[in-house]
């Protein structure tokens, strides 16, 4: 069952719930009109107990009590925002999420206090439907969890939540399942996701959400010139998927597309990789992922601006049919290509991508491609690498990522390092050293983009994380959706 959030009543602590989660500033905590009231309903319990405990209200910190028959919640539990003074949009969301998480595991209805009664209501739906998420569909038994938090009414402090308020909770929870949307992509098996099954996901997502969808399969991926695409997935069993989804509105100011790679699953094929971690590599759609998620939340918003979504779908497999080092293909716009480490693939698949999405003459391209352990070496799981030219785009990028609260770090583009894909068979080599592989794989990319303004998104640490924190779950992240829709939306204002 989805998680329902409305606003609750006036005052929190008549209502009966299974958990009461307060979310707090820090060093104000006595200030909270919730809080003294809770307190005072516990005897002073409360305050005393947040003290022995040093539970200040910093982010990240969460105190959890039984409230032992004294209220009408069975669990009470106060989430740390940090100060006031800093409290912004995704502050507000890694808050949330963190209370709303830990309440979660035990209760099946909660209440939510915000910190203040000016409370940004859109990020605060978001948090709380990003701190429901889990991903249990397959256990079965004991491994299933024995309560799901399907009800969550919301309260100010000192204020009551009017219609603008209601509409902004549901936006914000609506926006919420749209990540939810990619971290389930990702989380799901690759037996269950390859390139077939992923255009299907994406058919279901223009029909819910009313978009233009094309979808090419195998023959056509051919037939219309997508070498690079193809030969990635030509070893595999499941066979390749190029798609592409239109969000036009009758009122447009702008065309932006959006690429992402979707390598259902990435062995590395001929140059096959090793075994541990391996598994991982079900990640490796996560830019379709963010591009999928994107749509469905860009189409929610019913933004006045033409959207397009671009999935390269396939899986990199070993076999008699796998494409190998040495050989050379024609990319899309006819520049040949020399293959040299078959565990290259996604930028193969996104150059084809890429000279599509610039044939479609946008004002903007961006990609998103977990591409390169480069990345990762570079700057750790909680960072993505992205590279522009452009230095106005890039402030706004990094406004975007901010308010998004994702971590985006601006790499460079060092020609010298473009000499490494100089071929002696073909116009380009596809890959380079291994120092500055994040770079290269960059600069090969910039090759299919021709003139169109373009970010290139190495998301590489971030799509997966090895632990819950703040609004991002363990596993499948959905890194990436909510800065991309908060910069679509600086597009259409
Ligand atoms: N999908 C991987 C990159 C990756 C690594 C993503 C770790 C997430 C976590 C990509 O296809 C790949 O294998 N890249 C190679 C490129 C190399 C062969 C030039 C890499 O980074 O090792
Ligand atoms: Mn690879
Ligand atoms: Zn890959």
């Amino acid at each position: 069952m989805p998680l329902s959030i409305s606003p609750g009543a006036r005052d929190p602590l008549t209502e009966n719930h299974d958990a009461l989660v307060v979310c707090v500033t820090q060093g104000a905590l006595a200030k909270h009109p919730v809080v003294q009231s809770l307190d005072r309903a516990l005897d002073g319990a409360l305050l005393a107990h947040a003290k022995q405990a040093e539970f200040e209200g910093k982010p990240d910190q969460v105190l959890d009590l039984p409230s032992l028959g004294r209220l009408k919640a069975r669990r009470l539990l106060l989430t740390g925002a940090g100060p006031a003074a800093e409290i912004d949009a995704p502050r507000l969301r890694a808050a949330v999420a963190t209370g709303v998480r830990a309440a979660s595991q035990s209760a099946k209805s909660a209440g939510l206090v915000l910190p203040s009664d000016d409370a940004d209501l859109r990020a605060a739906g978001e948090g709380a439907r990003l701190g429901a998420y889990r991903f249990v569909k397959y256990f079965t038994g004991d491994r299933k969890p024995k309560t799901e938090l399907t009800k969550l009414t919301v309260s100010l402090p000192s204020a009551k939540i009017g219609a603008p308020g209601k509409r902004a909770l549901a936006l914000g929870a609506e926006l919420g399942d749209a990540v939810a949307l990619a971290r389930d992509a990702i989380n799901e098996p690759p037996n269950v996701i390859y390139p077939e099954s992923l255009a299907a996901l994406a058919r279901d997502i223009a029909r819910r959400h009313k978009l233009k969808i094309k979808v090419l399969d195998k023959k056509q991926i051919l037939a219309a010139g997508m070498h690079l695409h193809y030969a990635v997935g030509q070893g595999s069993a499941h066979e390749p998927r190029f798609i592409h989804l239109t969000y036009a509105p009758q009122r447009k100011k702008k065309k932006l597309v959006f690429v992402g790679k979707g390598l259902t699953f990435d062995s590395g094929g001929l140059c096959i990789k090793p075994a541990p971690g391996m598994g991982e590599m079900k990640s490796d759609m996560g830019g379709a992922a963010a591009v999928l998620g994107l749509m469905a939340a860009v189409a929610t918003l019913g933004l006045d601006v033409e959207v397009h979504g671009i999935v390269g779908a396939a899986e990199n497999m070993p076999d008699g049919e796998a494409y190998r080092p040495a050989d050379v293909f024609p990319s899309l716009d006819g520049k040949t290509v020399e293959i040299i480490n078959t565990d290259a693939e996604g930028r193969l698949v996104l150059a084809d991508a890429l000279s599509y999405a610039s044939r479609l003459k946008p004002d903007l391209i961006v990609d998103a491609a977990p591409l390169t352990g480069a990345a990762l070496v570079a700057l750790g799981k909680t960072y993505s690498a992205y590279y522009t030219s452009d230095d106005a785009l890039s402030r706004a990028f990094d406004l975007a990522a901010r308010h998004a609260g994702e971590g985006f770090w601006r790499m460079p583009f060092i020609e010298e390092l473009g000499e490494q894909l100089k071929s002696d068979v073909a116009d380009l080599k596809h890959t380079g050293d291994r120092y500055g592989g994040s770079i290269t794989a960059a600069l090969f990319l910039r090759q299919f983009v021709g003139k169109v303004p373009w970010i290139h998104c190495d998301i590489a640490g971030p799509v997966l994380s090895d632990r819950a924190r703040g609004a991002v779950p363990k596993g499948g992240t959905g890194h990436a959706v909510l800065t991309f829709l908060r910069f679509v939306e600086d597009f259409a204002s």
